[in-house]
């Protein structure tokens, strides 16, 4: 476990922001504070108001931020109506979800996770924010850092899966990416690190549900992303829609002020999910809207998105004494200096100036696209090294609801995602092949029960060399209020996969999906199965660049994969138990019908060179609190083709104050060898990387022995450990 990273300073609030402060009345102070869905006939992210937001509002100070709206010129003209016809003159904050992309969509995150490559989460966040600054906005309602362990939840696919570490890198990324060098620069697109926290945890996996877990899993687990992000620089934070054992996050002081403000040292805003205030009200934990406004406001919650809880609440609040002065002009403040950061008010025009030139041409960003989505798609098996595909041979099939469907490719909440331009796997693919004959058959509906097309699916298979079975789970199945008690293929899909196995033909199955899906029978009976999930614009590209061996796959799983539904949350980061599951033994952990792995572990995945890993060695096997140990291993690929490989390297803490989870990862490493060729890994680790919490929640040190162990997969038979000892610690804080 890593520790807290050392708090943040928070920056002084500008005198000319107090300034303006002093001038605001009542209504301009408590406007600042309120986020509408203004003149957004398209785009639309939760229940309709009761009553409509209008531009009046603007003029008259009662609006501080916009979400939804896009197109530089309707901004710019909303804009124009706050700093020229207001009193005040303070510029709007137009934030939108620029979740995996603005124009040009990359793979959904839990994908883009799979690539295991920082410099591409990164990379991906800054295209998608030069295009949404292009556009005018400011804010990003992104990046999601919710850990999930739990494929009903439908959210599972905008975040960054099961691991706190890889959580970590991710928000850094991120937060990089989307911010830029500079935020007040024209370019710059603040993040919201969201939604803050433990949001993926929802019970049973039903959205928006209560969460109730224990104070040393929220800190170990789900809490390190968004310190991450804080400790980036993050602008925004939004917090979560549920309660954590009976505290609902918006409204609770102790999660958002004294953590994340007082010991993180966050400076930025909270903007309240969508309609999330007056939530407070069906939580249970607040009468009225005006004590739900005062609670959040309390709490330290500056901005309401769309729940009128403060425009309607505050007031009344102000008056029954149930929120303080202080905490209004506090918040007020927070707003005009985020506002201030972003530049607006020197530049309120900045974003979206038209004479500017784009960042980077659109063939730039396809290519990034291309590049993103090829390197997320996973290979979980590739029998008989079906894959990948010569260029000359006989016919192809590619059956399936997916195949000739481009907006399944772009995966769910794309955000203004180019339909004309997205390419579909059959088009990606008739292009990678073109000496091969395709036959493109759709088979049966992705969602429904017409399956009138299986009998010609079967033909097709029948006259084909090789299957490519494009099936999967609807972009629109994924997402938020997506969740699912069965995780599996849709409508008949089933009975597709099902008659085409039954040909015989090799069969070669494209997964397109949010999470994983839980269907043993055909990942058994497949030859090959490439999870290639909503992999964006260039899907159809990306897919046919490693169908036809362009490029060997590398993505890894980041998330373990159920082998049943019952299994689930099934998660790497276990602890041991005082019965480990032991062959054959009646009273150990396990259940009676299945095993207790998943089908394929977190960090599963095939490309088409096999790698080879040394055993790690330590360039000390005992060491002492302050010093850096150095631990090496070499890697090599024994294939023909150049590839590359991810290499994880976990902790385990053997005996310590708290039973510590089985594996806990320190370290990932994606490199690329071409073919015959060797690297030595160096991996250094410091007390951050052997600290745990103690009984207290507080980070430190505990002598001992500690297995350190490399591995392609959280799968603990495969791994090569080597074991070391920290001395002369005696819990020494870290
Ligand atoms: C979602 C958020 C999103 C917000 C604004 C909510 O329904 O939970 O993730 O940022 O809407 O669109």
């Amino acid at each position: 476990m890593k520790p807290s990273e050392p708090r943040r300073s928070p920056r002084p609030v500008p005198a000319h922001l107090r300034d303006l402060l002093a001038a605001m009345t009542l209504d301009e102070k408590i406007g600042q504070l309120v986020m509408v869905s203004l003149g957004a006939e398209t785009i639309v992210t939760g229940p309709k108001a009761a009553e409509e937001p209008s531009v009046d509002d603007v003029r008259t100070g009662r609006v501080g931020s916009v979400l939804n709206l896009v197109g530089r010129d309707r901004i710019h003209a909303l804009q124009r109506i706050a700093v020229e016809e207001s009193r005040l003159k303070i510029p709007l904050l137009f934030g939108l979800d620029v979740i995996h992309g603005y124009r040009t969509a990359f793979p959904v995150p839990l994908a883009e996770t799979a690539a295991f490559r920082p410099d591409l989460w990164e990379a991906t966040a800054r295209a998608a924010a030069e295009e949404a600054t292009d556009d005018g906005l400011a804010l990003t309602f992104a990046p999601m850092l919710d850990l999930a362990r739990d494929p009903r939840w439908g959210r599972i696919v905008e975040g960054p899966g099961e691991d706190p570490t890889v959580g970590r890198a991710y928000a850094r990324a991120k937060v990089a990416g989307f911010q830029g060098r500079d935020l007040a620069r024209p370019d710059g697109l603040a993040a919201t690190a969201k939604h803050f926290f433990a949001y993926g945890a929802a019970t049973a996996g039903r959205d928006y549900a209560s969460v109730d877990l224990s104070e040393r899993t929220l800190h170990e687990f789900y809490l390190p992303a968004f310190e991450a992000a804080v400790k980036a620089g993050c602008l925004a934070i939004m917090p979560a829609f549920c309660d954590i054992a009976g505290r609902p996050v918006s409204g609770d002081r102790g999660w958002l002020t004294e953590l994340v403000r007082d010991a993180w040292g966050f400076d930025g805003i909270y903007v309240s999910d969508y309609d999330a205030i007056g939530e407070l009200v069906a939580h249970g934990v607040a009468a009225d809207m005006a004590e739900a406004a005062a609670r959040a406001l309390h709490a330290g919650l500056d901005v309401d998105m769309m729940s009128r809880a403060y425009p309607d609440g505050l007031k009344p609040a102000l008056e029954r004494g149930l929120v303080s002065q202080t905490d209004l002009d506090a918040a007020v403040l927070r707003v005009l200096a985020a506002k201030d950061r972003l530049g607006l008010f020197e530049a309120p025009y900045g974003r979206g100036d038209p004479s500017r030139p784009p960042a980077r041409s659109r063939d730039a960003r396809r290519a990034l696209a291309r590049d993103v989505a090829a390197a997320s798609m996973v290979l979980l098996k590739n029998d008989a090294a079906v894959l990948p595909l010569g260029p000359r041979g006989g016919p192809i099939a590619l059956i399936g609801p997916v195949a000739a469907r481009p907006a399944e490719m772009i995966g769910s909440w794309f955000c203004l995602g180019d339909q004309e331009e997205i390419v579909s796997l059959a088009d990606g693919l008739a292009a990678a092949f073109p000496e091969r004959p395709l036959t493109v058959v759709e088979g049966c509906d992705l969602d429904g029960d017409d399956d009138a097309g299986i009998p010609a699916a079967v033909a097709a298979a029948e006259a084909a060399d090789v299957v490519l079975l494009a099936i999967g789970e609807p972009a629109g199945m994924t997402g938020e209020a997506a969740s699912r008690a069965h995780p599996r293929l849709t409508g008949r899909q089933r009975d597709l996969a099902r008659a085409v196995l039954a040909t015989g033909r090799p069969v070669v199955v494209l997964l397109s999906c949010g999470r994983p899906l839980v269907e043993p029978e055909i990942f058994e009976k497949a030859a090959a199965v490439l999870v290639v999930w909503g992999p964006g614009s260039e899907g159809g590209h990306a897919v046919a660049d490693l169908v036809c061996g362009r490029r060997s796959p590398s993505g890894r799983l980041p998330v373990s994969w159920p082998a049943a539904i019952g299994q689930i949350p099934v998660f790497y980061g276990e602890r041991p138990s005082g019965r480990p599951f032991a062959e054959g033994e009646h009273f150990t952990t396990r259940y009676l019908d299945v095993a207790n792995e998943p089908a394929f572990p977190f960090g599963a995945g095939l490309g088409y060179a096999p790698f080879d890993l040394s055993d790690p060695v330590v360039d000390r096997p005992r060491f002492r609190p302050g010093e850096a140990l150095r631990l090496t291993a070499t890697l090599a690929n024994r294939g023909s083709v150049e590839a590359a490989t991810t290499v994880f390297l976990f902790v385990r803490d053997r005996v310590a104050s708290t039973a510590r989870p089985l594996l806990e990862l320190a370290r990932f490493r994606t490199e690329t060898l071409a073919p015959g060729e060797s690297r030595e890994l160096v991996f250094t680790l410091g007390d951050d990387d052997f600290a745990l919490l103690g009984p207290d929640l507080a980070p430190r040190l505990e002598p001992g022995a500690f297995d350190l162990s490399l591995g392609f997969s959280a799968d603990r038979r495969a791994l090569r450990t080597v074991t070391v000892e920290l001395v002369d610690a005696d819990a020494a804080i870290v």
